[in-house]
């Protein structure tokens, strides 16, 4: 059985390239004449990160923190922040760069941490979002694909540490 058999094709690489393109135009445009910094939440967002920042047309500095709160298919509901920041937000505007927002926890949690620095402003950009598990009010600014209650692989996400590097997003039906 091959490595990716469990996993159902929902966005092609094609797909995925468009809209990152999409949103790369949007940021770029929005952010014009200013410096962001964008922080990429490892370990999910690297290849989103990597090539929405590839696509962006602006000045820009990157940093990355760590988060963590699921175990297997379950958010855990628990998010463990374990990274700091290399260099400070502070009076600058901050792009948080993330794979997926599900019960919206994690981008609560260090949208709060990283307020406390006291930035110009802070947005988020997620390749997913999944609005039906919410358990809280949070809103992505910037979002590739709104997509249903199903647990996803591929392009930086993963089921127990593995898939993360295939070149599309799947449905994991292990
Ligand atoms: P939240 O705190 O519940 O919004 O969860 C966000 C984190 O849960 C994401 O950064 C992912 O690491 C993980 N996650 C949520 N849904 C999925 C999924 O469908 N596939 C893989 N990871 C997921
Ligand atoms: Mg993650």
């Amino acid at each position: 059985m091959g490595y990716a058999d469990n996993c159902r094709v929902l966005f092609s690489e094609e797909e995925i390239s468009e809209r990152i393109s999409c949103l790369a135009n949007r940021i770029s445009r929005d952010y014009e004449g200013r410096e962001v910094v964008f922080v990429g939440v490892l370990n999910g967002a690297f290849m989103f990160f990597s090539d929405l920042l590839k696509k962006l047309e602006i000045p820009c500095e990157i940093d990355f923190l760590r988060a963590e709160s699921y175990l297997g298919k379950c958010s855990s509901g628990q998010v463990t922040l374990k990274t700091e920041l290399k260099n400070s937000v502070n009076d600058k505007h901050v792009v948080v760069v993330e794979d997926i927002l599900d019960t919206g926890r994690t981008l609560e949690k260090i949208v709060d941490e990283l307020k406390k620095s006291s930035p110009l402003s802070v947005k988020t950009a997620v390749l997913c979002d999944k609005p039906s598990r919410r358990v809280n009010s949070f809103k992505a600014d910037y979002v590739c694909f709104e997509v249903e209650d199903l647990f996803l692989v591929g392009f930086g996400l993963d089921y127990n540490e593995k898939y993360r590097n295939l070149p599309f997003i799947g449905v994991y039906e292990g």
